[in-house]
């Protein structure tokens, strides 16, 4: 297929079988073409600016088993380890003062965060650091849950839906878990008014192009504010250890793709990507319209426990204290440092 998007042709309005080929046809190298439109669409909406997020992977301990995850409760062969509310607001504090604006607070599913726990934590970060936003990636929880930590002072939260098929989701997670409960956790987010991120894993196990194209699919319906797509990498102590890694080039054709469906999304070039190709790998994720990088502000002394997949970066340019290194790189790359909020630009027009 020879599908020309762009002048003629609106990927808005491709069909599921349509986007399967177009991915298909952009898997090894994207079309030049497609990825100047996409690095256009971004600098329509957010010019060349790249917006930092600090991160603080505040416990690695999870009630869930997803087949991939190198956190999975099952794992048994790491150290396990939570981070107190002072640990916490000492991270936002090295942030703060490296210039951070925004923390997300990601976290495996830890019963021991209660809501009234998490809140508390909220609450002290808006009132050491009230200018700043807050994001969440810490799972799925009921809506009730999710308004009290909007109530507390959060802004944002993220939650990858992993693949939008539901066969598919069943590959890679237990029984316990459904793509029902994870489009409800998404949707009610979205309800309540958090920034919403949603996202998936680039060439995950028995993942087809038509899987991806039906992730395009859910996020033209959800209409999310943000997007994390990286790379499939295995873990050694996962049952999905011995498959093969996701394909570098199919994840910039997906970023790209994903620019020109949503175009105001905020879409990260991810550890993964980085962990994937530590040299080139943001660079190219900022050519077809990714414009938001997370470095590492966990405590250094957990940061290797924090293990989702094997090599996964979190010093050289990942970690948060090398942001003026960083900063080089996006220089390089033709754009500029944004260490403001950077909410997603729909957000003023409400
Ligand atoms: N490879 C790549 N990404 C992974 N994640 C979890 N495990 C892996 C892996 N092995 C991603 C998931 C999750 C996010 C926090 O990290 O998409 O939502």
């Amino acid at each position: 297929m020879n599908l020309y998007i762009g002048d003629r042709m609106d990927i808005k309005n491709l069909s599921k079988q349509e986007l399967a080929e177009l991915i298909e046809d952009n898997a090894n190298g994207l079309d030049p073409h497609i990825g100047s439109l996409a690095l256009r669409e971004k600098e329509k909406y957010y010019q060349n600016r790249i917006f930092a997020r600090g991160l603080i992977e505040f416990t690695n301990i999870c009630k869930n088993n997803c087949y991939y995850c190198g956190i999975r409760g099952e794992n048994k062969n790491i150290h396990r380890y939570r981070l107190n509310k002072e640990q916490i607001l000492s991270c936002c504090k090295v942030g703060s003062e490296l210039g951070f604006s925004t923390f997300v607070l990601q976290g495996g599913e830890d019963l021991y965060f209660t809501d009234e726990k998490m809140c508390d934590i909220i609450y002290s970060i808006k009132s050491h650091y009230p200018d700043c936003a807050i994001t969440l990636s810490i799972g799925e929880k009921t809506k009730k849950t999710y308004q009290a930590y909007k109530n507390a002072g959060a802004d944002r939260y993220l939650l990858r839906h992993e693949t939008a098929n539901e066969k598919h989701y069943g590959m890679l997670h237990p029984h316990d878990m459904s793509l029902e409960n994870r489009k409800r956790c998404l949707y009610d987010l979205m309800e309540i008014g958090f920034e919403t991120g949603a996202g998936f894993m680039v060439g995950s196990p028995y993942q087809t192009y038509e899987n991806l194209a039906e992730d395009l699919l859910f996020l033209k319906e959800l209409k999310p504010h943000m997007v994390g797509i990286g790379p499939f990498l295995p873990h050694h102590d996962t049952p999905f250890k011995d498959f093969k890694n996701g394909s570098f080039e199919l994840t910039i054709t997906m970023l790209a793709l994903t620019r020109l469906m949503l175009g105001d999304v905020l879409l990260p070039a991810t550890t993964a990507l980085a962990t994937l190709k530590p040299d080139i790998g943001r660079t190219k994720a900022f050519l077809v319209g990714a414009n938001v990088v997370m470095p590492n502000l966990t405590l250094s002394e957990y940061r290797d426990d924090y293990l989702l997949y094997d090599n996964k970066l979190s010093s050289g340019n990942e970690a948060a204290q090398s942001i003026k290194n960083l900063e080089k790189e996006i220089m390089k790359s033709g754009n500029i440092l944004d260490m403001s909020r950077g909410n997603n630009v729909r957000l003023k027009n409400l």
